[in-house]
């Protein structure tokens, strides 16, 4: 869906696309670690950090960054395909995780608090405080270390009917692999119908479509710099079952706001240029009528592109080997897995994979280390690994990149 004319003109789009301004030429395979950035992003925060107004006065700057919020809500509405309920911005992904599960689970405050091995620290860490600190059990189903994913039979194996709130993550940033979220809530809810549903969807958002209507869950939080705006805030879907929980609120305040202190009305207007992009990616690969119709499109042409580029490094391009058939390299999740999400982690026998990151990096290739850490051990740990190189692709990247990326892993694992 994405050829090679669309692709150049994607790739316009974005600042430091084949250059890093700090190393030079090199190709970018750390999509995980945060997107390549909108070149519009850019320049709406420098005109957005600019700007002395503040919200909520009677002058027409207020109303004009009033109505840039409203905008980007509304815009934020269509990318979430939330029907009701509120788009937030906070200080991050994670932050906004927690203030999520904070809230429900001290307002539930019983039952069981249901997550799984699979997921980041980031929502097991807030699960498991905050299940701590009511003195609440906090269940975690196991992952399939083969799968590097948590399957929807091991939630339903898992859930009572006294889970209270429970947690999921969309993709893992260690193995890639994008959870069936749709089924999960589903054997959620067919055990515990009022069970509120926490979703991590940091490491999903630049790699397809969000749905919250179809997933049925009640809270879904992005961090923007990793789908193609830049740090400094968090964004989440909060459903109403959430807020009539009742957040943390200053006193006399509105009674359902979700945001405390000042918004960043450039964070917003940011958030709008990331809906704005997929609104014109979906134009160029579809013929939806509707900004919704056309962000689904624009999922769809992501994930086309991104499993052209995992198939070809995994499977070969050219004449290029596989990586799968290199010496000694193993795949987490196994190269044929259809959960996949633009994201290859590998090691390779006798390499240690910070060695590989180094040479990758010297010659232009940019990629990471993922360490058996408090960020990782979950996946890799059980795998017998405390190491593993991390590619993480997006589909502004290219057949020619990974064909770069394959003739350079080749050279390294002859040595
Ligand atoms: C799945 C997932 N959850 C949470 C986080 C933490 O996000 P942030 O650092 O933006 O708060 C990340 C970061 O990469 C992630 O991939």
């Amino acid at each position: 869906m994405i050829d090679d004319t669309l692709l150049t003109d994607i790739r316009s789009r974005f600042a430091h696309v084949a250059a890093c301004p700090f190393t030079g030429p090199r190709v970018f395979f750390e999509n995980a670690g945060g997107t390549l950035t909108l070149s519009s992003v850019v320049e709406t925060s420098a005109r957005f950090a600019a700007i002395p107004d503040n919200q909520g006065r009677a002058n027409g700057a207020a109303q004009a960054l009033m109505d840039v919020i409203a905008r980007a809500r509304a815009a934020g509405a269509d990318f979430f395909n939330a029907p009701d309920g509120q788009v937030i911005v906070g200080e991050s992904g994670t932050e906004l995780l927690f203030r999520l599960v904070r809230t429900a689970v001290t307002r539930q405050g019983r039952g069981v608090v249901l997550g799984s091995t699979v997921e980041h620290p980031a929502s097991r860490s807030a699960a498991a405080h905050w299940a701590g600190v009511m003195g609440l059990e906090h269940r975690l189903v196991p992952h399939d270390d083969a799968l590097g994913l948590v399957t929807p039979e091991a939630y339903a194996a898992a859930v009572t009917p006294d889970v209270t709130v429970a947690t999921i993550l969309h993709t893992s940033p260690v193995t890639g692999m994008g959870m069936d979220l749709p089924s999960i809530a589903r054997a959620i809810r067919a055990v515990a119908p009022e069970a509120l549903i926490i979703v991590d969807g940091i490491q999903h958002a630049s790699h397809g479509h969000i749905d919250v209507a179809a997933a049925g869950v009640d809270g879904y939080v992005i961090s923007p710099y990793k789908v193609f705006s830049r740090h400094g805030y968090g964004v989440a879907w909060v459903g109403e079952r959430l807020t009539d929980l009742g957040p943390e609120q200053l006193h006399g305040g509105p009674a359902r706001n979700w945001e405390l202190g000042t918004r960043d009305t450039g964070a917003y207007a940011t958030f709008s240029d990331v809906v704005d992009y997929f609104d014109w990616l979906g134009g160029q690969v579809g013929s939806a009528e509707t900004r919704r119709g056309r962000i689904e499109d624009a999922g769809r042409a992501i994930r086309a592109q991104e499993t052209r580029l995992t198939e070809a490094m995994l499977h070969g391009t050219g004449n290029l080997k596989a990586l799968a058939e290199m010496p000694g390299v193993h795949v987490i999740g196994g190269t044929d897995n259809q959960a996949r999400e633009g994201l290859v982690c590998f090691w390779a026998e006798g390499h240690a994979a910070a060695d590989i990151v180094e040479r990758l990096n010297t010659e232009g290739i940019r990629t990471h280390t993922r360490k058996a850490d408090h960020y990782s051990g979950n996946i890799l740990t059980p795998l017998g690994r405390d190491s593993a190189v991390r590619v993480s692709l997006c589909h502004y990247n290219s057949v020619a990149e990974v064909a770069q990326f394959l003739s350079v892993m080749a050279d390294i694992l002859k040595d």
